[in-house]
């Protein structure tokens, strides 16, 4: 027999074979109903105006799987049940144990993906919001890596814009040296520049001046801008180290290199009718709203979506980016629905180009509640990390983190409720990592003791079966995964997993166990071991070997 380390797309395709439609095969949900089901020959029936359980006995005649699973049965009004043969499941447990990709098959048409997350603003402090932005955005680069295609991060960081006029210029007044502030400094600086901006009609005045001064290039501003860019950078950097996320300063691509493209964006569209004046500013209409897109607004200045389309032409036309992924909250969804609309009008975005845009939820307190601190301003997200450190050590505290964040469809809320999220029982990060320092140090026991173990031969009990029945499905969720952008699906199935060793643990003995038995539940904990391992790094969670 040939590879069977894609074994569910292999029982698909010759079902499909006889039967002529994708059978949509389902995990079983019960043990004796076998492995899979399919309730193909219902829909075939439905279409032809046959008896289902006629049509399911012609195809169970037809389908050629006898090398693969074991007789075929048709239960209740025509569902048809594939079990698995234990020779192929452990032949395919073999397969994911020996494979340097875990079972994770490599795309046939690789992708240059851009992934655009994380982007916090210049001056301010990274807030909940770039948490699940880094977060999420990580485990996609990480997941779209693993099949092969060519991802490129870029961090849309807030580096430009009217702000800088009022930051210089308080600096200035106030003759601070910006070199020598850290992050919490710098937005200190922002909220008494914000204030004196209210107060003060003529530091106002300066203001805007100063916004000319550092578009025209102006030496003295263009280095104080430079400087606030360089202490907010060590801050997000500190963080993202702390975070354990793949970015760096060679992902960064802020607004301000967009600069010189705004004005050629704003006469393309204008040149070629795309956009028109109105009210004195230059805007599109799109289809998706009676608000149209500002592409350059009365006063002559660009702003968020001028820029977000120049972004979108350097990354399809100098990237060359045909798929682009914005991991940025659910209220921005609007911007985005209006950008993509005027960039595919425009022809910056080619129809081979898909654009998704993935919104996410907020974090809610443990209340449930909006969540914010005792003052009522915007939670850091390095607080965060803080409260959940109180609870458990930094690499657990993270794991919580990451996997309370991925575990649940993006778009839902999530309550951030600490305590919960560092238990090592239930479905946690912390669970998984357990899981896997677990079956470590089984595997530790037993070069301890000098047994030794390469195959998974006997494979009897129905709780092995299990086991190596999900690590067949890995491959396949990883796939979807990067397909959907759906990383609870990845989640949802590790817990499976981990849960499924521990019924095995129950069921099987392994260390207690003899001779050709032990060795190959060995070697089954091995394949395991090596799939949590491979699922937890791409979620961006450490699986440690003891805990
Ligand atoms: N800096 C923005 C914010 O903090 C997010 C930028 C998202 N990316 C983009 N291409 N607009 O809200």
């Amino acid at each position: 027999m040939g590879t069977v380390l894609s074994l569910p797309s292999l029982l698909s395709e010759r079902v499909a074979l006889v039967a002529g439609v994708d059978p949509e095969l389902r995990p079983a949900t019960r043990p004796q109903f076998g492995h899979y089901q399919t309730n193909v020959a219902l829909r075939l029936a439905n279409a032809e105006g046959r008896p289902p359980r006629d049509v399911a006995a012609d195809l169970v005649a037809k389908i050629a799987l006898d090398d693969l699973c074991e007789p075929l049965e048709i239960a209740g009004p025509g569902f048809i049940n594939l079990r698995i043969r234990a020779e192929v499941l452990a032949q395919v447990a073999n397969e994911v144990l020996g494979d340097s990709r875990s079972g994770i098959s490599l795309a046939t048409q690789p992708r240059t993906v851009v992934v655009d997350y994380s982007s916090p603003n210049v001056a301010k402090q990274m807030h909940v919001g770039h948490l699940r932005s880094t977060i999420i955005g990580d485990c996609f680069t990480r997941v779209l890596r693993a099949q092969g295609h060519t991802v490129i991060p870029q961090n849309h960081i807030g580096d430009w814009g009217r702000q800088f006029g009022m930051l210089v210029e308080e600096i200035l007044d106030e003759g601070l040296d910006a070199s020598t502030l850290d992050l919490a400094g710098a937005e200190a600086l922002y909220q008494r520049a914000n204030t004196h901006l209210k107060e003060s009609e003529e530091f106002a005045d300066r203001a805007r001046e100063r916004v000319v001064k550092l578009q025209a290039g102006d030496a003295e501003t263009r280095r104080i801008w430079q400087q606030l860019i360089d202490v907010s950078l060590a801050g997000f950097n500190a963080t993202y180290q702390r975070m354990n996320v793949l970015l760096t300063d060679a992902d960064l691509a802020g607004e301000s290199i967009y600069n010189a493209d705004l004005p050629v964006v704003a006469a393309d569209l204008e040149d070629r009718g795309i956009a028109v004046i109105d009210d004195g500013a230059l805007v599109v209409f799109t289809e998706k709203s009676d608000t149209p897109a500002i592409i350059r607004n009365a006063a002559g200045g660009y702003g968020y979506t001028c820029t977000d389309l120049a972004a979108i032409r350097h990354r399809v036309g100098t990237l060359h980016a045909d798929r682009l992924i914005y991991v940025v909250g659910t209220p921005q969804e609007f911007h985005f629905t209006q950008v993509f609309a005027v960039a595919r009008t425009a022809g910056y975005l080619p129809d081979a180009v898909s654009a998704e845009f993935v919104g996410f939820g907020q974090v809610l307190g443990a209340d449930g509640k909006k969540f914010s601190t005792r003052e009522g301003t915007a939670v850091t997200l390095n607080s965060l990390l803080d409260a959940a450190e109180e609870e458990a050590a930094p690499s657990i505290a993270l794991a919580a983190i990451k996997y309370a964040d991925l575990s649940s469809g993006l778009q839902k809320d999530y309550s951030f409720d600490a305590e919960r999220m560092v238990a090592t029982t239930g479905d946690t990060g912390p669970y998984l990592q357990y899981a896997h320092a677990r079956v470590n140090q089984i595997l530790r026991k037993a070069e301890a003791e000098d047994i030794s173990y390469r195959q998974i031969t006997v494979l009897a009990e129905p709780a092995e079966h299990q086991v190596a029945l999900l690590l067949s499905r890995f491959g396949e969720i990883v796939g979807t995964v990067g397909e959907t952008l759906q990383p609870h699906r990845l989640c949802g199935y590790l817990y499976e997993l981990a849960t499924a060793l521990s019924v095995f643990y129950e069921q099987c003995p392994v260390l207690k166990s003899e001779g050709e038995v032990r060795s190959s539940r060995l070697a089954l904990c091995a394949a395991t071991k090596k799939v949590l391992a491979t699922g937890l790094d791409l979620l961006g969670i450490e699986a440690p070997e003891r805990m």
